[in-house]
């Protein structure tokens, strides 16, 4: 007879265990304290979504949209699309809802599962967590730096230092049509030099080549145009009030000429951060300002700037200061011993519970060794035990695993005396 099938996750998907679910928690719980410091409201859209709104959205011509999407039929033959990116979705709900008649700008912020087709490796994934924040209705620059400093502020609560913002401005669209010109016009006579992505964009959108990670291609950018030397009036002076502000809060940033982000909607302000233990090429997180997509999802003229931090690589890099806070305390384990009565651990782990203090019952100890063992693999530090003698004197034995001390105490102050060792 054949083996059953033993099955593995979908590949460039993954679970969360315990320990690593617990540091998503962690920074999840700080992102929704520090985001409503801020004014900013959860929302949560659905999964999936129709394929127009990202191929509207986010462009056509980005790679998201171009090989990245995971793209089905449903049964009624309507193309449908797990959401490879919360923007354009926040941007769909925001019309959906009329939001434009909530005063303006409306802030939200959101979590969750976000999936790419994309080649699995080292801090990428086709199914990836996201916490991104959008704010909804405001042209001016002093929306962009109360985001970045909010940003900063939650990174800075999980205990990150001297992280360093790249920034750029992508200007306005007539500008970025001056510049694809111009970049045109320098790339051309070395046509021969670039690869076959990049001399169909050469044709097409000659901004993506920007992002090329080709070393041979990078150098040739070197001496490229700027796009910020093209910027018209509006967009530069909204970039210089963004850096002037950034600088008065000692945000530090790094001006980055090719930063241009790999998806369509963007205009003036974008950034990034990246982390060197992931390698140069992998961002943290990313964002800008989107003032042309509303508009592009049929809905009127309204700006926008946002965000999104890939969640999975932010705990790959977490400080160890949060990743132990992530851990929490260790739950007392509370034993019945030998022949006593299973009820008995039951109604004490309960009272610990009820007192707040984490409690794990452990109901098949076999031995007192064995549940003692048991107890030590959880990384339990306290075990409460109770065997027939500690039932009959109303009693109950505790042991402290890291002093290897043990003592016993009444039952009616047991609860009260491990919430005082604890604390101690
Ligand atoms: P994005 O740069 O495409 O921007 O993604 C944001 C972050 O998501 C990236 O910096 C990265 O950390 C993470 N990420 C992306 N793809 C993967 C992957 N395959 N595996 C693991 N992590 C990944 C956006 O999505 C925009 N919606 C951000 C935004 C919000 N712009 C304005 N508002």
């Amino acid at each position: 007879m054949a083996a059953k099938r033993r099955f593995q996750t979908v590949k460039g998907m993954r679970d969360l265990l315990p320990g690593e679910a617990g540091a998503f928690a962690q920074v999840e719980a700080t992102a929704r304290r520090v985001f409503t410091l801020y004014g900013y409201r959860e929302v949560r859209t659905p999964v999936v979504e129709d394929t127009d709104l990202f191929v509207r959205g986010v462009g056509e011509g980005s790679e998201i949209v171009g090989k990245q999407m995971y793209t089905f039929d449903d049964k009624k033959g309507r193309s449908l699309t797990l959401r490879p990116e919360g923007t354009a979705p926040v941007a769909r709900a925001y019309l959906q809802h009329d939001m434009a008649s909530l005063p303006q700008p409306v802030k939200v912020f959101y979590m969750g599962p976000y999936f790419r087709y994309e080649r699995p490796q080292a801090g990428r994934f086709r199914q990836f967590s996201q916490i991104g924040a959008e704010v909804i209705g405001d042209p001016g620059p002093y929306s962009d730096v109360e985001l970045l400093v909010m940003l900063l502020r939650f990174l800075e609560a999980l205990g990150f230092e001297d992280l360093e913002v790249g920034l750029n401005s992508v200007g306005d669209p007539e500008c970025r049509q001056r510049y694809s010109r111009r970049l045109r016009e320098f790339l051309e006579p070395h046509r021969d030099e670039l690869g076959a992505d990049s001399r169909r964009r050469l044709g097409t959108n000659p901004l993506r080549i920007l992002d090329t990670k080709a070393p041979g291609e990078r150098r040739l950018l070197e001496d490229a145009p700027h796009l910020r030397e093209v910027l018209g009036d509006p967009a530069r002076e909204h970039f210089e009030v963004v850096c002037e502000q950034l600088e008065r809060f000692g945000v530090a940033y790094r001006i980055d000429d090719r930063l241009v982000r790999g998806l369509d909607y963007y205009t003036r302000t974008v950034f990034e951060i990246t982390s060197g233990a992931l390698g140069a090429q992998d961002a943290i997180l990313g964002g800008g300002r989107y003032d042309g997509l509303i508009g592009e999802l049929g809905g009127p003229a309204v700006p926008g700037i946002g965000f999104a931090i890939g969640e999975d690589r932010l705990v790959d890099v977490l400080p160890d200061s949060s990743r132990v806070r992530a851990e929490g305390t260790a739950p007392v384990c509370v034993i019945a011993v030998g022949s006593a009565p299973r009820a008995v651990a039951l109604d004490l782990a309960e009272d610990l519970r009820a007192a707040d203090l984490a409690a794990i019952s452990e109901f098949a100890a076999g031995s007192l060794k064995a549940g003692l063992r048991k107890a030590g693999r959880r990384g339990c530090r306290w075990v409460a035990l109770i065997g027939e003698d500690e039932i009959a004197a109303g009693t109950v034995v505790l042991r402290d695993f890291e002093n290897s001390t043990q003592e016993t105490i009444q039952r009616d102050e047991f609860v009260a005396a491990v919430k005082a060792r604890i604390s101690a």
